[in-house]
């Protein structure tokens, strides 16, 4: 059939077929097709869905990758309160539970135990099967319509498979992001300096009221559902609800097992409390909920949880040891974290030796005291915790820790700022620990790009008394850094020397040289002005054009840039208020940095790549990034990763071959640099 033929029939055939692939692809995890094939149907839709805008579907996969803006999560009602469930932390428990249920009902009945998965509740609401709203616990009566953001899960379904469900209903479950997501978005969350997520509950709570859905979308959230409401289901037992969630599209983990009396359910304990350790994600119990349905009404509720089911809390691992002090470590933002020096002890099969006391807060509820015993947890966070003390063992004359006042790097008396609860250290400029976290941020790939710099070798400069700020980098000179030498001792004990040879002297000086060509809106992220990221930075590149317009700005006319609010604009003033910051800038300018938006970034040279997307790989006859913005001068667009979306595919040399054989399995045009250059050069 020609494409074109019937558009809206074909849109229909694509939606849903793409809808049952990534349904066996992520919630079956037994794809039919493959990566190829995928992604050429993706592509076909797009393109149809572009010309005829007018016939996309409510649940076309396309809306997986997100793209709409949530200004403000809208407030809704539950239909329904969002219950909480009793926990039980003993078998003990578990027998009380059994016995009230049996007291109230005379019949046989049997129970379904759950995993107790650790992320955030929410609540879906399916209208003729079809996905329309999403909402988060919130205060159990009223949550935040995030609907926006959900829909770029890939395992929620948009359009429910069949058609025998009721034409309204609720299905709830938990939103939860896995290991792997979470080590990968924390570790980008460091290099851009960016605060770390604790865990991944937290990770996946902040995920889900992000504004930009696409950044959702990158987030890989996953869901698990649990929860069939309203009384329209012809199934008589949750375990057929689950199901028969599971038919309908849902992602119920399968990990739900029937247990017809309180053994069976202690095995299932039993088995998950040992299991867990290896599973993709966090959960921290079991949840058991009697399986006959019809009890749940004779059973009723209480006023906050069900009396139908409850859970059981794994114990956190716990031991007890001796706290022999509390040190202060101050971060690269200044902000200074208690950790608490422990006699090593054995803990969920590590030796543990340092745990974190969080902030004055913490340690204050603790009360704790020089010399205390203290119980020491691995929870769901990576860091062990200090989650009591053992009064029993404590000396009698032992004295009360204070936090400290003043920064152990630089003596500075500590702020707290009210509503926070970190203490910092204000002395930016000049504490040891913040020196270098700014020069870092410097140097760092998405600002000045000076890899050669990396790996200790700014710890090296700095011990040195070679560098005391960024503008000291460009003072540097091959007879100071030849022959500098440092032991490093890593994360594992393990040490390596570094040290500066000829040849990795001759590479700083030319990435020093370099860095003089890195356009304004780069430079002025790399200093590091606290809440100008990336985008902000060339937002005011492009508004103000030059450094100088920038640091004369007023509140109000920082405020008249799109998307600055009062908290980046007091930011900005504040960091040109101070004098040494213009005297660091006006010898940046001296060595000859970009310090005035190029004409480039403001006018394009021409509209000829206008809705072309470009990935830029492997290396050029100049370096990637002014490859880059040839293509944004023309009005193309640059992104990382290879999609149907992809208009060329820029090969260099040594480029990846993962990227070559995605892009030559979705037929993605592969270019030459000299092709991108014919294609920006007008023809005569
Ligand atoms: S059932 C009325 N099942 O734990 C019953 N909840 O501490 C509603 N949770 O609010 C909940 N895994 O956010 C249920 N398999 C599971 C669960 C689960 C995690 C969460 C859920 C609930 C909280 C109670």
């Amino acid at each position: 059939m020609n494409l074109f033929e019937n558009p809206k029939l074909r849109i229909e055939q694509l939606s849903e077929s793409l809808n049952q692939h990534n349904y066996d692809y992520y919630v079956l995890d037994k794809p039919t097709i493959s990566d190829f094939e995928f992604d050429a149907l993706l592509q076909e839709l797009t393109l149809l869905e572009k010309a005829y805008p007018d016939c996309v579907l409510p649940n076309s996969p396309t809306q997986r990758v997100g793209g709409e803006i949530t200004k403000m999560f809208k407030s809704v009602e539950h239909r329904y309160p969002m219950l909480s469930l009793g926990n039980t932390y003993s078998f003990e428990d578990l027998k009380d539970f059994d016995e009230r249920i049996k007291k109230l009902v005379s019949r046989d009945f049997s129970y379904i135990c759950e995993l107790k998965y650790d992320g955030v509740a929410i609540g879906l609401r399916y209208e003729n099967g079809l996905l329309t709203q999403a909402v988060t616990r919130g205060d159990g009566i009223k949550g935040d319509d995030v609907t926006t953001n959900v829909k770029t899960i890939q395992t929620i379904p948009l359009k429910l498979n069949g058609n025998d469900f009721p034409a309204d209903f609720e299905i709830r479950g938990e939103i939860i992001m896995s290991h792997k997501s979470f080590e990968s978005l924390n570790k980008s969350r460091e290099e851009d300096g960016d605060d770390l997520f604790a865990n991944p509950r937290n990770a996946a709570s902040g995920s889900l009221k992000l504004q930009d859905s696409r950044e959702v979308a990158k987030r890989k959230l996953d869901c698990f559902l649990y929860f069939l409401l309203g009384n329209e289901w012809v199934e008589n037992t949750h375990e057929e609800r689950l199901n028969k969630a599971q038919d309908m599209g849902f992602n119920t983990g399968h990990f739900f097992q029937k247990c017809e009396n309180l053994n069976d359910v202690f095995d299932f304990i039993n088995k998950w409390d040992e299991q867990r350790k290896k599973l993709p994600f966090d959960i921290d119990g079991v949840v058991i909920k009697v399986n006959e349905i019809k009890l749940w009404e004779t059973l009723g509720y209480t006023a906050k949880s069900p009396r139908w089911a409850i859970s059981y809390k794994f114990k956190a691992e716990r031991v007890e040891t001796k706290l022999q002090s509390v040190s202060y470590q101050v971060g690269r933002t200044g902000s200074i974290t208690p950790v608490a020096n422990l006699a090593p002890v054995k803990l969920a099969g590590t030796t543990v030796k340092r745990a974190s006391l969080h902030n004055a807060d913490v340690m204050e509820k603790l009360d704790l005291c020089e010399f205390d015993t203290v119980f020491v947890e691995k929870g769901g966070e990576i860091i062990p915790k200090i989650v009591g003390i053992n009064q029993e063992k404590r000396d009698m004359f032992a004295q009360k820790i204070h936090f400290i006042t003043n920064c152990p790097q630089c003596q500075t008396p500590l702020i707290r700022t009210d509503g926070e609860a970190n203490h910092y250290c204000p002395n930016e400029d000049y504490c040891p620990p913040q020196i270098k976290g700014k020069i870092e941020h410097f140097i760092s790939r998405k600002a000045m790009n000076l890899d050669s710099l990396g790996e200790g070798k700014i710890e090296m400069l700095y011990d040195n008394g070679l560098i005391k700020n960024v503008a000291d980098l460009f003072d540097l000179n091959s007879d100071q850094l030849f022959g500098l030498e440092k032991i490093m001792i890593g994360e594992e004990g393990k040490s390596k020397i570094v040290s500066f040879r000829e040849k990795s002297v001759e590479n700083i000086l030319n990435a020093l040289e370099r860095a003089k060509t890195v356009p304004f809106e780069r430079v002025l992220y790399a200093l590091g002005i606290r809440f100008v990221g990336e985008t902000v930075a060339k937002k005011l590149a492009k508004h103000f054009k030059t450094i100088q317009n920038l640091s004369k700005a007023t509140l109000n006319e920082l405020l008249e840039v799109d998307e600055i609010g009062e908290k980046i604009a007091e930011s900005v003033l504040l960091y040109f208020s101070k004098s040494d910051h213009l005297e660091l800038i006006e010898r940046l300018a001296n060595k000859g940095l970009q310090l005035e938006v190029h004409e480039d970034l403001l006018t394009p040279k021409s509209t000829i790549l206008e809705g072309k997307t470009f990935v830029v790989s492997g290396v050029f006859s100049k370096p990637r990034d002014e490859i880059k913005a040839l293509v944004e001068q023309h009005s193309g667009k640059n992104t990382s990763s290879i999609s149907a979306q992809t208009s060329y595919l820029l090969a260099g040399d040594k480029m990846g071959p993962e990227k070559l054989k995605k892009a030559e399995r979705l037929k993605i045009p592969i270019i030459s640099e000299t092709e991108l250059l014919a294609m920006i050069t007008p023809s005569v």
